[in-house]
């Protein structure tokens, strides 16, 4: 039996940080990640099931690149896109404005851990390079799991340690020192991107977040490394 949620943390400064970086934020991901974060979310979007007309929710949608792959996909699923930045939101709304998409889409500014929504609606929940930012981590994947339907699917996208030595040792070095220079250089928000290393070292491997998602009351499949394990999908099925 999985409770609702008790706390709503707040999150005002990461709010912040995140709206700030909306200019920069598809360029420097494109950049970061040599492009790779394309094929990452194309990934996290062919992994869910053929549904026809899927109800899915993108949460920490931020400028919607999941929730456009999802409508070129899904062309008749209703799409919900929930993020705390609005201005994440109104950068995603522009991108979605600019293609031709047969999916409806609703936008919706909310707190992951309090999401304005009634029980078992959703069939899929997609979270792309979200839940790292969230603490307590359990709380928004107790909420995730409240509003899937029995059988829905919740994929994560997330960073995590790289498989093989070598390119464990390079990205760290990549990850500590020329990723927050090249962040601040190009978006002039050192912060941010120190943050963003900090935060990617301070997430679980895939074996500890497996058992997160089954305490959360989930059944995970199997993660799938991407990128020798720079970034791995969990999907989990409520
Ligand atoms: C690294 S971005 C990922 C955005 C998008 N999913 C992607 O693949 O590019 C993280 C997003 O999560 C949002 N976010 C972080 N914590 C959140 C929370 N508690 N509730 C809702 N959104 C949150 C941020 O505003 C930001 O847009």
């Amino acid at each position: 039996m999985v409770n609702r949620p008790t706390t709503n943390p707040p999150s005002p400064n990461l709010q912040r940080m995140f709206s700030a970086l909306v200019p920069w934020y598809d360029f420097l991901n494109r950049l970061l990640s040599l492009r790779r974060d394309v094929r990452w979310r194309r990934r996290l979007a062919a992994g869910l099931p053929g549904w026809p007309s899927p109800i899915v929710l993108d949460l920490a949608a931020g400028t919607m690149d999941v929730a456009l792959e999802l409508a070129r996909r899904y062309p008749n699923a209703k799409l919900v896109a929930a993020d705390f930045s609005h201005p994440m939101l109104c950068r995603g709304r522009e991108k979605w404005g600019c293609c031709q998409n047969t999916a409806s889409l609703g936008l919706v500014a909310a707190d992951a851990f309090k999401l304005p929504f009634r029980q078992a609606v959703f069939q899929a929940v997609t979270l792309a390079f979200g839940i790292r930012n969230m603490t307590p981590r359990e709380v928004a994947l107790t909420e995730i799991h409240r509003v899937l339907q029995p059988g829905g699917w919740l994929a994560v996208l997330e960073f995590g340690p790289p498989v093989h030595r070598p390119l464990a040792r390079l990205y760290n070095l990549y990850l500590h020192n020329l990723l927050p220079w090249l962040g601040r250089l190009l978006s002039r928000h050192a912060f941010a991107y120190q943050y963003l290393a900090a935060s990617i070292q301070g997430f679980p491997g895939p074996e500890a977040f497996l058992s997160e998602l089954g305490q959360a009351g989930f059944r995970p499949l199997p993660p799938i490394p991407l990128t020798g394990g720079i970034a791995w999908l969990y999907y989990a099925i409520k």
